[in-house]
């Protein structure tokens, strides 16, 4: 049960971030018009950011050519996969065609970023009223003696999201322009409530169902702590595709140094 609970938890973390097979031919391009331009040595540096993306959010709705960016809703990964193991309980997850639907109702709802001696420390508070993701999964389970093989749809809807992102990184000079690249990363993103829905737990439709009230009884408990024990998986792949995203986009075009 917990290795679905680890899917659900994988496939949001992973869900807010770009796939890896974009072109790299980023070295002649603008913003688009619309974004406003922020200053370091603004005091209120961060209220501007959150501005700038706050606009930027609803055109990102069918992707942002000139950005490399893909459509965020829905945002599709077409594959990914996931392994775990903690003791008696060993599991290796295939996920296929994952949609993740309302990442553009994002809200800003603050922006805190400090800048000093090229070192970028950014906190970002954002709050999503509903998530909706779906799939087709493939699994290995082991635990203890007991082996399943489960595969089916599942789908989870997620409502009042907040979570706060912590990126410290600093400024890195590529083509003529600076570039965002972060070091770390951490969220702890809290859900207000969850609706979790997986088929082919067991092959009778009784037994899986039981299985996923029982999922949907105690996905607090799950979450809670699932959410420190996959640190280790999800947090590189945020890094990388975070830092994928921003290597995408100039950072000076977005927060100048005053001439
Ligand atoms: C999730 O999938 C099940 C089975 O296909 C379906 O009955 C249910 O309506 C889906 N949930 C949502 C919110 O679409
Ligand atoms: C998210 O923040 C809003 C506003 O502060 C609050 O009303 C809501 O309950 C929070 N949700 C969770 C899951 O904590």
């Amino acid at each position: 049960m917990k290795v679905f609970a680890v899917v659900l938890l994988f496939a949001f973390a992973y869900g807010a971030t770009i796939p890896e097979d974009q072109p790299e031919d980023v070295e002649e391009f603008q913003l688009p018009d619309f974004v406003k331009t922020c200053y370091e040595d603004d005091p209120k540096l961060g209220e501007c950011v959150k501005e700038a993306v706050s606009d930027m959010m609803p055109r990102l709705n069918n992707g942002l050519k000139a950005l490399n960016i893909p459509p965020l809703d829905p945002f599709t990964i077409e594959r990914t996969s996931l392994e775990y193991g903690n003791g008696a309980l060993q599991g290796a997850i295939k996920m296929k065609n994952l949609k993740t639907f309302g990442m553009s109702q994002a809200v800003f709802r603050d922006v805190r970023m400090k800048i000093e001696d090229g070192k970028v420390e950014t906190e970002i508070d954002i709050h999503f009223p509903k998530i909706f993701m779906e799939g087709a999964y493939k699994a290995d389970i082991k635990f203890n003696e007991l082996k399943l093989h489960p595969k089916g749809h599942f789908n989870v809807t997620m409502t009042n999201i907040n979570t706060t992102h912590h990126w410290e990184g600093h400024l890195v000079p590529k083509n003529g322009h600076q570039y965002l690249q972060i070091d770390t990363f951490d969220m702890i993103p809290e859900v207000g409530d969850m609706k979790i829905y997986v088929g082919g737990i067991f092959p009778d439709p009784a037994m899986n169902k039981i299985a996923v009230n029982f999922l949907n009884q105690y996905w607090p408990a799950f979450y809670k702590m699932l959410l420190p024990e996959t640190r280790s998986h999800w947090q590189p792949l945020m890094t990388n595709s975070i830092n994928e995203f921003l290597g995408r986009v100039p950072f000076d075009l977005l927060v100048k140094k005053r001439e």
